[in-house]
């Protein structure tokens, strides 16, 4: 009997989802296993070094891929990924690096701008974050500046705060989503990744999170804010 009970719940989950039509996982359009890809020739390589991959976002419209690594946000062709990709530099600022260091975190794997919230914000820019060495910082990219030249760089001033947007470590779980303008991000919000919270910002509202020290926000409470 006792092996019986996880099943039930299970079951339970599952016939609750459907009667009450609420939310319902999306099904991915196509599938294809390694083997098909590789029988078709299918299988394309990004030409990237091995490192931090976060995130990829497609845009369909502009035909473009974009890919959130540490210090680097790169733009590839959807139509050819093989393509050398089109690089944004953006490290994190010397002095914090140093201040990371002394804090006793790992040179490669902590201190760098791991960028975290990579989003589509409109039509002509995205908002991306990063860990900026244990400093989040956000900025505004327009999609076009990739189309200026293939290396461009990011300074430390043309970027602005991320507390409440990207984590300090970039080892913790995060997941953002750009609304109506507004920006919502589920993150730690310290640098001691003690702080789990839902954080609304951009847009013109005011700022709001979720309550302080509070776990039970991302562990099945309901939300209101
Ligand atoms: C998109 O947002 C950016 C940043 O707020 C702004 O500068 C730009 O004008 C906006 N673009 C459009 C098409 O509204």
């Amino acid at each position: 009997m006792e092996l019986c009970w996880p099943l039930r719940v299970v079951l339970a989950l599952l016939f609750g989802t459907a009667s009450t039509g609420a939310w319902r996982a999306s099904q991915p359009r196509l599938q294809f296993t390694h083997s098909e890809l590789i029988q078709n020739g299918r299988l394309l390589t990004l030409p990237l070094v091995a490192g931090d991959l976060s995130m990829l976002l497609p845009d369909e419209d502009g035909r473009r891929l974009f890919v959130a690594l540490k210090d680097n946000l790169l733009s590839t062709s959807l139509d050819d990924i093989t393509q050398n990709p089109r690089k944004l530099y953006w490290p994190a600022s010397p002095d914090r690096v140093q201040e990371c260091l002394m804090a006793g975190k790992h040179p490669e794997t902590e201190c760098g701008n791991f960028l975290r919230v990579l989003q589509p914000y409109n039509q002509t820019h995205l908002y991306v974050c990063g860990t900026g060495a244990f400093n989040p910082r956000c900025v505004f990219i327009a999609t076009s500046l990739f189309l200026k030249s293939d290396h461009q760089s990011l300074s430390y001033g043309q970027t602005e705060c991320g507390k409440g947007k990207c984590p300090y470590d970039p080892h913790q779980r995060t997941a953002s989503a750009v609304v109506d303008g507004e920006l919502y991000a589920g993150i730690t919000s310290d640098f001691m990744s003690r702080d789990s919270a839902f954080f609304r910002s951009l847009g013109n509202r005011r700022v709001m999170r979720t309550e302080q020290y509070d776990s039970t926000w991302l562990h099945g409470k309901e939300l209101t804010f």
